[in-house]
């Protein structure tokens, strides 16, 4: 499945079938995972076989079931923790996408005390994946239109578009779509406009935004 496929077919998928990842895709999201940490400087790890950490009230509540593999998003604090845990979070969800697997950003409906997986001192867990096989493939999310998430002086250059189809296709904690890409010249920003985990959110549209638009907005190490 090609990158811009896998975009337009995630979506949220609580619910999981009773099947293992096989040995191959593990490791093939290893590799992934790694050059993650590597370029972002961050402490993502995949847990597997592991049903603790969505076993009780609040995995529950939020409706998730049978997930027993997550992809944990730790890195060292900092100002601009959230938004690369965003970015290569979201990487590694269209990464598992093209591999088949179904995910979900998770902030709220797990244990962070029960999950299995280590977070050194100075580092924090933000927020995990769930990942495996889903019972559906889940469905589209309802968008706000991109002219609502975004600012353009003039016309609309056809990359920039195809960047806002991306983002606009990304998920964000509770659907909520709280942020606004300005194009002033050739030049794109984006900031959050509000909202919970905002921050996180924000590095998720980038990343989509970059692989809609051929732009790079991450600076790169
Ligand atoms: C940062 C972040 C945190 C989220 N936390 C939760 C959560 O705790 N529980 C949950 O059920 N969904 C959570 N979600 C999933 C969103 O509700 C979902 O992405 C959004 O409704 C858009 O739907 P889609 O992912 O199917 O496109 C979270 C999403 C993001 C981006």
């Amino acid at each position: 499945m090609d990158i811009y496929e896998a975009i337009k077919k995630r979506h949220s998928v609580r619910s999981y079938l009773n099947k293992p990842i096989p040995a191959d895709i593990i490791s093939e999201l290893e590799s992934e995972i790694s050059l993650c940490n590597d370029e972002g400087g961050l402490h993502i790890q995949l847990v597997t076989d592991e049903p603790e950490a969505f076993s009780g009230f609040m995995a529950h509540y939020g409706k998730f079931s049978g997930v027993k593999n997550y992809i944990a998003l730790i890195g060292e604090k900092s100002s601009e923790l959230d938004v690369k845990l965003g970015y290569y979070g979201e990487r590694l969800a269209i990464k598992a996408q093209q591999l088949g697997l179904n995910t979900c950003w998770v902030a709220m409906s797990f244990s962070k005390r029960k999950s299995k997986c280590i977070t050194e001192s100075g580092e924090k867990l933000i927020c995990v994946l769930s990942l495996g096989y889903g019972e559906t493939q889940g469905t589209a999310h309802k968008s706000k239109p991109i002219e609502q998430l975004c600012n353009v002086k003039g016309d609309m250059p056809d990359w920039f578009r195809k960047g806002m189809e991306c983002a606009a296709l990304a998920p964000t904690a509770m659907n909520q779509q709280k942020f606004l890409f300005t194009l002033n010249g050739d030049r794109v920003s984006v900031k959050p406009t509000g909202g919970f985990y905002s921050k996180v959110d924000l590095g998720i549209v980038m990343y989509h935004f970059e692989i809609g638009s051929g732009k790079k907005l991450m600076k790169q190490p």
